[in-house]
């Protein structure tokens, strides 16, 4: 268990922000994670679990221990009907996704190129062109924080939404999740319906189609975090009443939304985007100029550049379409998880 105090976390979360811990740790077992919690010297301070920073806006200095997940191993099973995965936490999303493609295991594809650590694919449920983990979940074994023992939950356990998982309500701060399970049918169905993979020929597709054709699709709309900084898709899309679509509609024709249950879940990029705010910016903090739902740090942009620019683009999108926006990206303050309505009420007191 490698400790390393008072730590830069700039290379270790995908904004890329000059931001500090009190100390960091890289735990490789859940015994490190057990040994970590239990550390006398670090008993009254916070933890937070980190995978690869891509969900994560450091909003000031982080007052507490970050144990980065270094969980790693993959096993394999099958029977006539199903690939079994057993995946520990650590493991890199992206390179794992790769790894079935190439072992001919269908079933993750679509889900290509999203960053992040496999375990951490339940606690927003992942997705990405009309998939997401919820649909290859088997189960998700957790250490519980306060018995320190380990359990496993079910896919339905694991209350799956929209971005959303029981781990974002009930179990937040109560687990980590140390390993997951996925169950992939070897009857292999091509999801081909989102957007730009509907010119995929359904006759003869096959997963490594499916594979390239997301991985083009993410490179060229998608800001490489490595040249600048981001977490992705800032801003969750809203999912609004039916009634309040069919009014804006009427407003703006050309809006984007797609039916979700008895509601519509609304482009936020769209919405951004017809607010003339690509491109800008607060500081070194700006609205992608071709990715709108992407906020992005240029070079030099601090927390609260990000954290100005995204109220500005809510209050934006309030005045002009009464949508609240809610962002996806998580806040870790100085010693709990924070949020934009907490920051601006501290800011306006
Ligand atoms: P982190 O950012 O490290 O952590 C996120 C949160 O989970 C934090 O609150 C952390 O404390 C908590 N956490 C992390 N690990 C654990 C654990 N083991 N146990 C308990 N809590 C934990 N997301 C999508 O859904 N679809 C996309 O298409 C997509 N595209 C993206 C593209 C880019 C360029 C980027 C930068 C991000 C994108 N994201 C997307 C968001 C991101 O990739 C996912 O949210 C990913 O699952 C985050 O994984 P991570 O390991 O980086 O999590
Ligand atoms: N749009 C604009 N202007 C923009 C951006 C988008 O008009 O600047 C319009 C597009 O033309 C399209 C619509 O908005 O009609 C939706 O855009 P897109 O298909 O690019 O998807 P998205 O809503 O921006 C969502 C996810 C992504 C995921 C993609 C593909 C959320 C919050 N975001 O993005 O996930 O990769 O769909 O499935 O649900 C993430 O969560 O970090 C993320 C990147």
């Amino acid at each position: 268990m490698q400790l390393i105090p008072d730590t830069n976390l700039k290379p270790y979360h995908t904004f890329s922000i000059e931001q500090y811990c009190h100390a960091l740790v890289e735990v490789s077992s859940v015994k490190d994670i057990v040994d970590a919690y239990n550390r006398s010297e670090w008993q009254a301070l916070p933890k937070l679990m980190l995978g690869k920073g891509s969900n994560l806006l450091f909003t000031e200095k982080f007052e507490g221990v970050v144990l980065i997940n270094r969980l790693k191993g993959i096993s394999h099973n099958e029977d006539d009907q199903f690939h079994y995965l057993h995946i520990e936490g650590g493991e890199d999303w992206p390179s794992l996704v790769k790894w079935c493609v190439n072992q001919g295991i269908g079933g993750v594809e679509n889900l290509a190129m999203i960053p992040g650590c496999a375990g951490s694919a339940p606690i927003q449920n992942i997705g990405a062109y009309g998939l997401e983990f919820q649909d290859v979940c088997e189960y998700v074994d957790v250490l519980y924080l306060d018995s320190m023992e380990t359990k496993r939950l079910s896919s339905l356990e694991c209350q799956f939404g929209y971005r959303d998982s029981i781990f974002k309500r009930e179990l937040f701060e109560k687990v980590v999740i140390v390993s997951i399970g996925m169950k992939l049918n070897k009857q292999w169905k091509p999801i081909t319906h989102y957007g730009p993979l509907k010119a995929l020929d359904s006759a003869t597709v096959t997963p490594e189609h499916v594979f390239d054709a997301v991985c083009d699709i993410r490179s060229n709309k998608l800001p490489d975090p490595r040249v600048q900084g981001n977490a992705g898709s800032f801003f969750k899309n809203p999912v609004i009443a039916k009634d309040q679509f069919d009014q804006l509609q009427q407003q703006f024709p050309d809006i984007v939304g797609y039916p979700s249950g008895d509601e519509i879940k609304v482009a936020a990029g769209w919405l951004i985007d017809r607010c003339d705010l690509k491109g800008f910016s607060v500081g070194g903090a700006q609205v992608h100029p071709m990715q709108a739902l992407v906020l992005i740090n240029t070079g030099e942009a601090t927390a609260e550049d990000v954290v100005c620019l995204a109220q500005h683009v809510r209050q934006q999108i309030w005045s002009k379409y009464a949508i609240a926006l809610e962002h996806e990206v998580r806040f870790m303050g100085q010693n709990q998880e924070t949020d934009l309505d907490t920051i601006k009420g501290r800011v306006d007191a």
